[in-house]
Order: structure tokens, then sequence, then C-alpha cells
């Protein structure tokens, strides 16, 4: 038997046991998550994880998007964790790869590919790093391999914690003043610009903010970063003033975030 396919029928073995539960693997949904998701790259970087003791098992996908899939995992010590696993490979991308792979004439291009995908992984493990020094309330940073990373997993039991968008706040006023507060820690502690702030990428738990989805978030001196801010701040001020909050002015908050004083 050629090597390789060894190796796989190892890892075969290996993920075995982290398998989704039968059910949800068998419908339609499942079928497609299991298929698209779990490239084999992608498993040996899970089998890696179990081995060392990272995760224990995959309990199920918490979200499955275009770049990437979400899942909750349980640790050995029977705490959860949330796994952001960025896809390596489309459906496009993996036809060609069946082509290309072994041509020595291509290696360069798969090669960067998957560098592209891991070099974002890294971004957005170090970016939620220096989110949590300066204080923005992040999920944990835990590790990254390759094009999966661990993160804390915010939610409970029964399920993970909903996006802003979907919750009814009972004190939104306060929601937004810590918000605003967050862009302005990230901007001045961290020198960040979270770059796609909405309602959609921030989760509520037990009545807090959690910023989330900072692979995109960009230094403050980057070209891009100061237009970016500012579509930050319209998102956010949209989103409350719809809430019926009494939000401050655009400018305002672009003051207060970037600690310049009103006269
Ligand atoms: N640490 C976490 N704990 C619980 N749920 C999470 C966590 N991180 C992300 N999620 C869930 O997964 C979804 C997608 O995560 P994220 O926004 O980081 O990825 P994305 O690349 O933007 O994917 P999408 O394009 O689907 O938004 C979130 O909206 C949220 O519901
Ligand atoms: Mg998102």
């Amino acid at each position: 038997m050629p090597f390789e396919d060894k190796r796989i029928l190892k890892l075969d073995r290996e993920v075995e046991g982290l398998r989704l539960t039968r059910s949800y693997e068998r419908s339609p949904e499942g079928r497609k998550v299991t298929e698209e998701v779990f490239d084999r790259l992608t498993l040996e970087v899970i089998s890696k994880l179990i081995r060392e003791g990272s995760i224990a098992k995959l309990d199920f996908p918490v979200s499955t998007g275009k770049e990437g899939n979400v899942f909750r995992a349980t640790a050995p010590d029977g705490s959860f964790v949330a796994l952001k696993i960025f896809r390596v490979s489309n459906s496009t991308f993996k036809n060609i790869a069946r082509y290309i792979e072994g041509d020595p004439r291509f290696s360069g291009i798969t090669g960067s590919t998957r560098k592209l995908i891991y070099a974002w992984t890294t971004k957005e493990f170090k970016n939620l790093c220096r989110l949590e020094a300066a204080r923005v309330r992040v999920p944990h940073p835990i590790r990254f391999l390759r094009n999966v990373m661990v993160m804390e997993y915010i939610g409970d039991e029964a399920m993970a914690a909903p996006q802003l968008r979907s919750v009814r706040l009972e004190k939104p006023q306060k929601v937004y003043r810590e918000v605003v507060r967050f862009m302005r820690r990230a901007y001045q502690r961290a020198g960040l610009v979270h770059g796609d702030l909405s309602e959609y990428n921030i989760l509520m738990h037990e009545g807090r903010p959690y910023i989330i989805d900072c692979g995109q978030a960009m230094m403050a001196d980057h070209p891009n970063a100061q237009g970016l801010l500012e579509r930050d701040i319209r998102n956010i001020n949209r989103y409350f003033s719809g809430l019926g909050v009494r939000v401050w002015g655009d400018g305002t908050v672009l003051r207060y975030v970037k600690g310049v004083r009103e006269r």
C-alpha cells in the first residue's frame, strides 16, 4: 500500500471517534458539512488537536459560512471550546486540486493558497490576543493550528450565544456604550480597527456583548483603517438608533474612539 494511503487510513481511524452524531451526519445538511469541511488536511489538524488534548470531540456545527465553519467542541475536562475552521478548499478548488496536486509545476499555487489561509488564521488569532490584552471582550483565544483556531466558546450547554441582531436587549443604552468603549480600547490600546463590526459580529451572552470575527481587523495606520473605522461607527450607530437608543453623532464617536478632544 502506498505510503499516502496508509497515512489516510490511519487518519480515518483516528477521526472515527470524533465524528458528528450519526443522526446529524445522515441529514442532508450534515452530509454536506461533513463533505465540505473535513477535507483531508483539516482532518489531520483535528486529529492532532485531539492527540495533544486540546479537544476531546466535536459536538455540532454552530455556524456554516462561505469562508469557514464554527463548531462547538468538548475539551478533555468536559468544558466547551469553539473551533473556527477556515475552508482550505471550496469545491472548485478541490476539483482543480485533484488535477494539479503532485504536479511540480503547480506546487506553488496550492501551497500559496493554503499558506494564505494559514496566515489568515494566524492573523485572527493574534488580533484576538491583542484585543483581549486591550480589555475588549472577545472569545479567549486558545490555540491555532494551520486553518483551525480554538477559542473560548460563548454560549451554554444548550446553544451558542445569539448574535446581537436576534436578541431583544433589556438595556440597549448600556450595551451601546460598552460597544463604543470597546472600539475605543481596540483603537487606542491595541491599535486595531475591527473593520467588520455590526450586529452580526457581536454575540450576546448573559447580557454582555462579545466582539467576534476579528480576522480582518487591521492596524490603525493601515491605509483602509480610517474608512473602515468610520463604517464600523455608522453600523453601530445605525443599529442602536434603530433600537431607540439616543446615540452620539458619528463624528462624536469617531473623536471619542480616536481620543481626539472636542474643543
Ligand atoms: N467563540 C464562539 N462561541 C460561540 N459561537 C461562535 C463563536 N465564534 C463564532 N461563533 C458563531 O459562528 C458564527 C460565525 O463566526 P464568525 O463571524 O467568526 O465567522 P465568519 O467567517 O464571519 O462566518 P460568517 O460568514 O458565517 O459570518 C458567528 O456568527 C457565531 O454565531
Ligand atoms: Mg461573521
